[in-house]
């Protein structure tokens, strides 16, 4: 029969979407039509989870029931401690996301009935909810330290925070500068349409499986380095250069393919131009780098920037810097080590990938996910015993 041949979906469009609108030649970036920059500069984080679950941006009243309700799902199961204690010390904290994610689905069977709404939104908030609080935990658990429960009076990000840093029976507040720098992280994290994450996550769960099982297969697609893994791994680049007067030669080694280095934070399948997130970064990371005092990172990573945009391989191949170039700084700056920032992205992520799971679910034309292939194996032969095998 017929069969289009299109290995990775390069040009092919596995689904219809509402939510999330790219142009990668122009670089730009809207969610239900709202340009990104905008909603960075004058949203909030649940405001734009709103706008992204349902379409249009809330109410004063709307926000305040989501806001309630998502606050008031932040907890897990005691049990969940007890699971993620099972884990080494080393244990990377994507590994302890993904899994624990996974395991939500054993303490709400209710999640399997994917076709009730009611349900379904339920199951939904409390992902969004209480990722922070697995992310935390997971943080927590590699450090050493004892849990610390979410505190339902603090933002969004506050509690994150508070979770992370609190110390004791002290109180935490969280520095103004650093909690709406994070909340601006978040918005530009929400959505990206059909990376490889939300893919794997609209895969699962195009066989009716429940979302926690579905957004943990979503957090393993992230754990790559070429995916969520990038902004660590820029870190780990800056650090392997070690001094702005090494950048040139780490461009050459590049270039020349030596040991498949590649530019990481450069480079994105669709924008074919600065990625809009990152202009937004940059504004942040001065903002951050104010309170927290400059990365000593960042001068090598302007002036990897500075080289690679008039260097005639990246011109050539459009390449620009991603999302993922500057958020490491910034994530650094603010006490978090590498193996945290994946887990920073799914937070945020979680938000799209429920969404555009749900949007999958109602959607008439979707089915189980199942492509062909091209097949280039050996034609039929006889099987051959064992004693006459060469
Ligand atoms: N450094 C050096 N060369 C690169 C880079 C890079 N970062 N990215 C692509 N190239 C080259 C690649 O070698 C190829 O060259 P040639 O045509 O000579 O073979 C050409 O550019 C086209 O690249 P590609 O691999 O076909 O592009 P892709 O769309 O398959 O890959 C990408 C996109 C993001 C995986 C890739 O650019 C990359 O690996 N970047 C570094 C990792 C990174 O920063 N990832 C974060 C992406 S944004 C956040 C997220 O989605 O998680």
């Amino acid at each position: 029969g017929l069969m289009g041949y299109d290995p990775a979906f390069l040009n092919t469009a596995n689904c219809k979407s509402a939510i999330t609108f790219i142009d990668g030649d122009k670089g730009i970036l809207e969610y239900r039509g709202y340009p990104i920059e905008q909603l960075a500069e004058r949203s909030s984080f649940l405001e734009v989870a709103y706008l992204l679950l349902n379409g249009e941006l809330p109410t004063q009243k709307q926000q305040d029931e989501f806001t309630y309700l998502v606050t008031h799902h932040t907890y897990v199961h005691e049990n969940i401690k007890t699971f993620m204690d099972g884990f080494r010390y080393d244990a990377h904290p994507m590994s302890m996301l993904s899994s624990t994610v996974a395991a939500l689905s054993g303490f709400y069977p209710d999640a399997r009935n994917t076709k009730d709404e009611r349900s379904r939104r339920i199951q939904m908030t409390r992902l969004i909810a209480k990722m922070p609080t697995i992310a935390a935990f997971s943080y927590r658990h590699s450090m050493g330290l004892p849990y610390v429960y979410p505190d339902n009076d603090l933002s969004y990000v506050g509690n994150f925070l508070a979770m992370i840093r609190k110390i004791g029976t002290s109180t935490y507040k969280p520095h103004p500068t650093l909690e709406k720098a994070l909340d601006v992280l978040f918005i530009l994290h929400a959505d990206h349409e059909q990376n490889c994450s939300t893919t794997s996550v609209r895969t699962v769960g195009s066989s009716e499986v429940d979302p926690y099982s579905a957004v943990a297969a979503g957090v393993a697609a992230l754990y790559g380095p070429l995916h969520g893994g990038a902004n660590e791994a820029v870190l780990r680049m800056l650090r392997e250069i070690g001094h702005v007067s090494k950048v040139p030669d780490f461009i050459k080694a590049v270039k020349g393919g030596e040991g498949e280095k590649k530019l990481m934070g450069f480079g994105h399948r669709v924008y074919k131009s600065y990625d809009p997130r990152a202009k937004v970064i940059k504004r942040v990371a001065d903002e951050v780098f104010e309170v927290t005092g400059k990365n000593p990172l960042l001068e090598i990573a302007v002036e990897l920037e500075r080289i690679a945009l008039q260097d005639e391989y990246f011109v050539k191949r459009k390449l620009y810097p991603n999302v993922d170039f500057y958020s490491g700084l910034i994530y650094e700056a603010m006490g978090f080590p590498v193996e945290m920032f994946p887990v920073l992205f799914a937070i945020p992520r979680t938000v799209g990938w429920v969404t555009q799971w749900e949007e999958m679910v109602k959607d008439p034309e979707q089915k189980i996910a199942r492509p062909r292939q091209v097949y280039t194996g050996p034609k039929r032969r006889d099987f051959v015993p064992m004693n006459d095998r060469k």
